[in-house]
């Protein structure tokens, strides 16, 4: 069997990969050169991919990469991983599922399979994509080719999670769509959890990430609170998870970061307003977690001021710029926030962060690009007059940093188990 992954990042990257490991010949599709260059040489990308991982796809010739849509004619299958972003007015931006719909549609074999993963609101697949699908290739959904929608529980630096073992919800357009749907994934993926239809698949993955903005909302919203009545949160949750059932933990944080959690909800949002529902629980998540950083950006504000310095002309290092530790994704990183709240304020902000050694330049924060992180060494860390642990990296030496800072706001309870003295710790 042969597929074409399309989209290969942190979603189509390691499904491409474990698509070949299973003995699938697999076409890599991306818009990108740089990417296409570098797999077909046998290089990774993402920290968490090492090279040797894609050389052994690539060099027996089962996983290639391409940029020619052309390519789409030589497989049964298509599988789409593109982004799925909100746009400024943070409305859902579908145009890459589209874009790539319009690409692949003139090639489209009959009888092949195309299966959308990326994250979007119910009715992409079996409205937005089919139209575009059928418009381009003259062929219609069903009867000619199969439609499905299937979505990502990629869970990236989490070195437990494999993509052959985390179980694949699929739903198709068709009953008979389900069935193609379901073999083709049967090649690479243990188990496979069949639903009625498209929209039930695509709901099912919103319900997911709604579940854990929501969760994160609600312990950022009690660490602010217990906080005000001298009760500590992390203890809290670390007491409370000893239940043995009803409860599952979630972790307060400086704020909502990647590609997932602070965007999906709002697809739904969006959609929802068609039919006339509000989605309060969303909003209000959301309202939350996007209000951690200013919280954070306060606690700093006490921290300095008990050292009777202002935020205005104190130099800070803001620690971990990706989103979540162990990563180098700082999409949607609150990080970015917290420099530029601490910049506005009048502090002067570097970072460290041992995987993003630059800023990438990005549409979001063209200012920070080209910045590097501050070496990891005494003299380099000990001037700063306070530290701010955004991200918690396994691969930072917080024994080190208790030593050597002599003033830290941590977001993440890294610090609890390191020897500190009175005062040098702010929890936010
Ligand atoms: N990253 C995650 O942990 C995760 C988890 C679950 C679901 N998702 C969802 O999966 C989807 C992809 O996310 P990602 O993190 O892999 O994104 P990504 O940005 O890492 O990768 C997307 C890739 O698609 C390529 N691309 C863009 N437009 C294209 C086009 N028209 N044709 C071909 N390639 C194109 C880009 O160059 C990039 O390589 C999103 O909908 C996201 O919400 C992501």
């Amino acid at each position: 069997m042969k597929i074409a992954i399309v989209g290969l990042g942190y979603v189509g990257l390691p499904l491409s990969l474990q698509f070949s490991r299973s003995g699938v010949g697999v076409i890599g599709l991306d818009v990108d050169p740089v990417k296409v260059k570098a797999l077909n040489e046998g290089r990774s990308y993402i920290k968490h991919i090492p090279d040797e991982a894609i050389a052994e796809q690539i060099k027996p010739g089962r996983f290639s990469a391409s940029t020619d849509f052309n390519r789409i004619q030589e497989v049964e299958a298509i599988i789409i991983c593109v982004p799925t972003p909100l746009n400024k007015n943070r409305e859902p931006d579908i145009s890459f599922i589209l874009q790539t719909g319009r690409s692949i549609a003139p090639h489209l074999a009959k009888g092949a399979v195309v299966v959308l993963e990326s994250t979007t609101y119910p009715g992409t697949t079996d409205e937005d994509l089919r139209e575009v699908l059928e418009a381009g290739s003259g062929r219609k959904a069903g009867t000619d080719f199969h439609l499905a929608f299937s979505p990502e529980r990629e869970d990236p630096g989490n070195p437990n999670s494999q993509v052959a073992s985390i179980p694949k919800v699929v739903g198709g357009y068709s009953p008979a769509c389900l069935e193609k749907a379901m073999a083709v994934y049967g090649h690479a993926i243990k188990n496979l959890v069949p639903v009625s239809s498209c929209r039930v698949a695509e709901a099912t993955k919103l319900l997911e990430n709604t579940f854990r903005s929501v969760n994160i909302a609600l312990v950022n919203e009690l660490k602010v609170v217990y906080s005000a009545m001298g009760i500590d949160v992390w203890e809290v949750i670390q007491a409370a998870k000893t239940k043995p059932f009803g409860f599952m933990p979630f972790y307060p944080g400086p704020g909502l970061g990647g590609h997932c959690i602070p965007i999906d909800p709002f697809y739904l949002t969006w959609k929802a307003r068609e039919y006339g529902q509000n989605t309060r629980f969303i909003e209000l998540a959301g309202e939350i977690n996007t209000s951690m950083p200013e919280y954070v950006v306060h606690r700093v504000g006490d921290a300095l001021n008990s050292r009777k310095k202002a935020l205005n002309g104190s130099s800070i290092l803001v620690l971990g710029l990706a989103y979540k530790p162990n990563v180098d994704d700082d999409r949607e990183s609150p990080s970015y926030v917290l420099m530029e709240m601490l910049s506005k304020r009048g502090a002067e902000v570097s970072y460290h962060d041992p995987y993003v050694p630059v800023i990438k330049l990005t549409r979001e924060h063209p200012h920070w690009a080209g910045r590097k992180s501050v070496a990891w060494e005494q003299k380099s860390i000990s001037p700063f007059d306070l530290v701010l642990i955004a991200t918690n990296h396994a691969s930072v030496n917080y024994e080190e940093l208790g030593a050597w800072a002599p003033l830290i706001v941590d977001t993440r309870n890294v610090m609890a188990t390191v020897s500190t003295k009175p005062g040098q710790i702010w929890k936010a």
